[in-house]
């Protein structure tokens, strides 16, 4: 991948920029737009998502990947998130951790949100849009995001962001060649079999993770040991 980075000051949101606007690209040209601030950055589903002008990385990334089939989408997610935690474990020397589907956590904090949208052409996929969040150099979080931190909050340092990004592309190119990803990403499970509540369209319930199925949807089993899979949204963690 030879990535075309371009730089803006100021727009809504990095994932609507390079879907619907996109300058006159070269067909298959992979493309990362990086915004110091976004007016109206997206969370998943209707969340927004805070970042302070020019505190943090808040980037969008256009991919081709070339002959991978829609029903095997997670594997984006896989790579995405697994390239995450590689490259911020050796920055924080604490273990990071992916919380299903791909919320980058250190401890119980959120240190970076993850936004992927993929267009489909028939069976297979046509591209794939990658926006990351992440908290960097921002000191306070107004917002009523529950659980935020930011590099800065765990180290007390500021981090250059050009070269995180850098550094950052160069471990996502490594890992989206490496065959045990699918490995990596569900050895690296928040709560991974550890009993913890959960909460489902029928209350609250005591479950242990304890795995996640090639097509993306959790695995949970219940203190009767039943087995319960669900799909993004079905359940929510109680952290
Ligand atoms: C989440 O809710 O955890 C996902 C957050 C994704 C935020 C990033 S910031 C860059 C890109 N542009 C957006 O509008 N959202 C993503």
């Amino acid at each position: 991948m030879d990535f075309k980075i371009i730089h803006i000051a100021e727009t809504d949101s990095t994932n609507r920029w390079l879907k619907d606007y996109p300058p006159p690209l070269p067909a298959g040209e992979d493309v990362v737009v990086v915004a110091e601030f976004q007016t109206a950055g997206k969370g998943c589903g209707s969340n927004s998502w805070e970042s302070e002008r020019g505190k943090n990385l808040t980037f969008s990334m256009l991919i081709h990947p070339e002959g991978l089939p829609a029903n095997e989408q997670f594997h984006i997610t896989e790579v995405v998130s697994v390239a995450l935690c590689e490259t911020l474990e050796p920055i924080i020397n604490k273990k990071v951790a992916i919380k299903w589907p791909n919320d980058i956590y250190v401890g119980d904090r959120k240190i970076c949100g993850i936004l992927i949208e993929n267009r489909l052409q028939g069976s297979a996929i046509k591209d794939s849009i990658i926006g990351i969040g992440l908290n960097v150099n921002q000191r306070v979080f107004l917002s009523d995001a529950p659980n935020p931190v930011s590099l800065y909050q765990l180290m007390g340092q500021e981090t250059d962001l050009d070269a995180l990004l850098q550094h950052f592309l160069e471990v996502f190119e490594r890992i989206a060649l490496r065959p045990t990803v699918n490995n990596d990403y569900r050895a690296r499970l928040y709560r991974k079999g550890i009993p913890a509540l959960y909460e489902d369209g029928s209350g609250r319930f005591k479950a242990t993770l304890t795995d996640v199925q090639n097509d993306g949807r959790l695995v949970l089993h219940d203190e009767t040991g039943e087995k319960r899979t669900y799909a993004f949204k079905e359940v929510q963690f109680i952290v």
